[in-house]
């Protein structure tokens, strides 16, 4: 997807224009893929632009950074007026905020303790990310031939930059073969999520999903926050279970969760049909409560919404 550029991008304490926002060719992580960043949505609420869930998206940029070792070397607080200056600046109601810490320029070789970390945020507008079709009628989804990283081999609770080869992989091979999105099984076959979004599941009723630290899931913000809608809604506590991919063929209903994404329903896995094919009645319910609530039109979530004026 082409980016919009946009006015400013806050580097390292500085908002920049767009087109000097730039990095040597030398800098560490592009070389060895230590990194840390998020993925953030700004929606149009009234009283200007409303960042969900702000707060907790720098606190997970924080405990990745952690889990990977990497010093930012900002506060939360920091970071989280620096994003809404990036969003006031850019002039937008609705955009996608992405922050960055990653080791500068400086040092070479595999230690990253003597690196510089370096911090960017940047934001642009981007619309449904798996398409408004996608959003409205479903995606066709994919089982890929690469598994899910495994937790002894790379720290699966951490949104590191580098782990996104696996994810890459996945959904080049989906979309060369004409799907719209990936899944990945772990090595043992366990379904663990789409590659930018979770994974949830309805049968006779009841709501899945798979414990993410088990099949090596990222823990999504959106997914937690659909977990209380589908509570609140009334469907049930969503109950956590490693699943088969036949249980997807086999379910009700199906659908992915993620900031990028939002809330999409799967119309098809490997070609078969979930439930009758077209968004079921609780996808539907939630994806309407989400769009309300990202939006600060639902008072019982409305600590979600960071206004950014
Ligand atoms: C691999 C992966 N899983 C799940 C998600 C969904 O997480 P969130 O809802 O916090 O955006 C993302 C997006 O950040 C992701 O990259």
């Amino acid at each position: 997807m082409a980016l919009t550029p946009t006015k400013k991008i806050w580097m390292n304490g500085e908002l920049v224009d767009w087109d000097k926002a730039t990095i040597h060719v030398l800098t560490h992580s592009l070389h060895y893929g230590l990194g840390v960043f998020e993925g953030i949505r700004a929606y149009p609420a009234s009283g200007g632009p409303a960042v969900f869930r702000l707060t907790d998206h720098i606190k997970r940029l924080f405990t990745s950074a952690h889990v990977l070792g990497i010093e930012i070397p900002y506060s939360l607080g920091e970071l989280v007026e620096a994003s809404k200056d990036v969003v006031r600046e850019s002039g937008l109601e609705a955009c996608y905020i992405r922050p960055l810490a990653y080791l500068g320029y400086g040092e070479m070789g595999l230690n990253p303790i003597p690196c510089k970390v370096d911090v960017a945020i940047a934001c642009w507008p981007w619309g449904a990310y798996l398409g408004d079709e996608g959003i409205a009628n479903g995606v066709r989804l994919k089982v890929c031939s690469w598994a899910r990283h495994d937790p002894r081999s790379l720290p699966t609770a951490a949104k590191g930059t580098g782990m996104y080869v696996n994810s890459s992989l996945a959904k080049v091979e989906a979309v060369r073969a004409g799907y719209d999105e990936a899944l990945l099984l772990t090595t043992e076959g366990y379904v663990s999520e789409g590659t930018g979004e979770n994974l949830f599941v309805v049968k006779r009723g009841e709501v899945l999903t798979p414990p993410s630290s088990t099949v090596g899931a990222l823990e999504g913000i959106t997914a937690d926050s659909v977990r209380r809608i589908i509570d609140d809604l009334g469907f049930g506590r969503v109950r956590e279970t490693l699943l088969r991919r036949t249980d997807l063929y086999m379910a009700e209903e199906a659908f992915l969760t993620g900031t990028a994404a939002e809330i999409v329903p799967i119309a098809s896995v490997d070609d078969r049909s979930v439930g009758d094919g077209k968004p079921g009645q609780i996808t539907r319910a939630v994806q309407e409560q989400f769009f309300k609530a990202v939006r600060g039109e639902v008072g019982q979530y409305k600590d979600w919404v960071e206004r950014v004026d």
